[in-house]
């Protein structure tokens, strides 16, 4: 299967940062279909050879074992090209056309990695260059608005030109493999299954702790925050998967309906409860790594007086027969101890312990990263005497040394699926759209509340209220009970 891969934002921050790493790394381990093309769009005037030259220089501070040879390197060069475009001008699309036409490959893909405020007018300008056929798909990055109007507007101008299955909206959240496996392990697998359900499950927490600050990214941070950054998007999206009902095929339509029903059953939030169940903070200066770091207020770009969160957590509850009464917990953050993304599935205690000493209850930790892998926690005997107490031991499974040879990173494996076609790990405009609806009630109350947000020192897991929330309901984060 031939195909051309268009990215838009070909000399953007994302591209350099993660799409051209991840093509390379999808050409060298072989995975891109044969006859591929991928055409770099920018707007100021380069060769390919000074395309080349750019890219080259992305891979001086990669890890050593992903560095490419120069033999390497110059095998996948034969396939990247570069074209100046100003992303206004419609005889440049018709040019783009021209050059796509003159080979015709099967499928297209328009990798729009660019300020999302370029969309509406990149799709126009396809649209109306005929670049719209049914064998091109449009790829569309984060962030995909800044409420629910700006999403609906997004999608509408979108949807004007592409159908929802050439619409592939991505959160590379979706793409770690340790999602995929979140699926294998549900669905693939019959034993947690009965056990997956309010009887049996006390709480779910949802971590995404990253110890990095906002580094050179301040404007944009500070427009967007914890809660539309990482919460309505990755949060959300974890959550569907863990609490969606099986779906009657792993075709990409039965999971997303599933998804959204998930998204539609949440708590709504109002006044009320996003004061009592949403936590806001901003990270002051402190310690992370045994380095000293400054504070939020302090970073570049950021204004002095800014209201911006870099912490969230937060309760909610799915509404259906299967979660009712099941508090799930949503917590993410910058300037954390550890960058760390885990869910945790507690189970409920055993119902008349019989053993000394305390009783501790199961549970269940699906990690993301920085390994990916599944922890069981249990407690046995050690054989120690008649009266002893029982220890904690977990099962640990890890994934990167069960299947050493076959990993690929997140965008890899979007990008893989994006040319094939596979919709599965795409999010959908409804879902999007439910998602901005869900988090609206919580930014309409931070912009009508004046107060700040709570402060926390970098390199702690977030103000003190974040740990009252859970203690609240007789629970704690997973730190604090290990
Ligand atoms: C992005 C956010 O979507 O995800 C960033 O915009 C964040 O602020 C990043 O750092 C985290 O992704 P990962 O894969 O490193 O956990």
């Amino acid at each position: 299967m031939s195909f051309d891969l268009v990215l838009f934002g070909g000399t953007g921050d994302l591209a350099w940062r993660k799409l051209i790493p991840a093509l390379f790394q999808a050409h060298r381990h072989g995975k891109l279909p044969p006859g591929g093309r991928m055409l770099a769009v920018a707007r100021d005037e380069r060769s390919d050879a000074q395309y080349h030259a750019y890219i080259r220089e992305r891979f001086g501070d990669v890890d050593p074992s992903k560095r490419p040879s120069d033999e390497a390197f110059a095998r996948f060069a034969e396939h990247v090209h570069y074209r100046r475009m100003d992303l206004s001008h419609p005889d440049d699309y018709a040019g783009l056309r021209e050059w796509i036409d003159a080979r015709g490959a099967d499928t297209v893909v328009m990798y729009l990695a660019t300020s999302p405020h370029l969309f509406p007018v990149i799709c126009a300008r396809l649209g109306a260059a005929g670049l719209a056929r049914p064998n091109v798909r449009v790829v569309l990055e984060k962030p995909l608005g800044h409420d629910l109007a700006s999403a609906q507007e997004i999608n509408r101008v979108v949807g004007s030109v592409f159908s929802e299955r050439q619409a592939l909206r991505i959160d590379h959240y979706l793409g770690k493999p340790a999602v995929q496996n979140l699926m294998a392990l549900r669905f693939g697998n019959a034993l947690f299954e009965p056990l997956w359900r309010r009887e049996s499950i006390a709480n779910i927490q949802i971590t995404l702790a990253e110890s990095i600050g906002v580094g050179t990214r301040g404007d944009y941070y500070d427009r967007s925050g914890a809660l539309r950054d990482m919460v309505q998007n990755h949060a959300l999206q974890l959550l569907t998967m863990i609490a969606m009902e099986p779906p009657s095929s792993s075709d990409a339509d039965a999971i997303r309906d599933e998804k959204l029903k998930v998204l539609k059953s949440l708590k709504p939030f109002g006044a009320e409860s996003v004061a009592r169940d949403v936590v806001r903070g901003q990270y002051r200066a402190g310690t992370v790594d045994g380095k000293a770091v400054s504070g939020y207020l302090d970073e570049v770009k950021v204004p002095a007086d800014s209201r911006c969160e870099t912490f969230v957590a937060l309760r909610t509850e799915v509404q259906n027969w299967r979660w009712a009464g099941v508090p799930f917990y949503l917590r993410t953050g910058k300037r954390l101890p550890s960058r760390e993304a885990h869910i945790v599935v507690n189970f409920r205690d055993v119902p008349h312990p019989i053993f000394a000493g305390t009783t501790r209850a199961n549970k269940l930790v699906i990690k993301l990263q920085p390994e990916d892998g599944l922890e069981l926690h249990l407690l046995a005997a050690k054989g120690g005497g008649i009266n002893e107490v029982l220890s904690p031991v977990f099962l640990d499974l890890d994934f990167d040394k069960a299947f050493p040879s076959e990993r690929i990173g997140a965008y890899e494996r979007l990008l893989l699926d994006a040319i094939a076609g596979r919709l599965n790990l795409f999010v959908r405009s409804d879902e999007q759209e439910q998602a901005w609806r869900w988090v609206a009630p919580v930014l309409e109350s931070w912009a009508a509340d004046p107060s700040p947000p709570r402060p926390y020192a970098a390199g702690s897991w977030g103000p003190p209220a974040a740990s009252a929330l859970v203690a609240r309901d007789g629970f704690a984060w997973a730190e604090e009970q290990w």
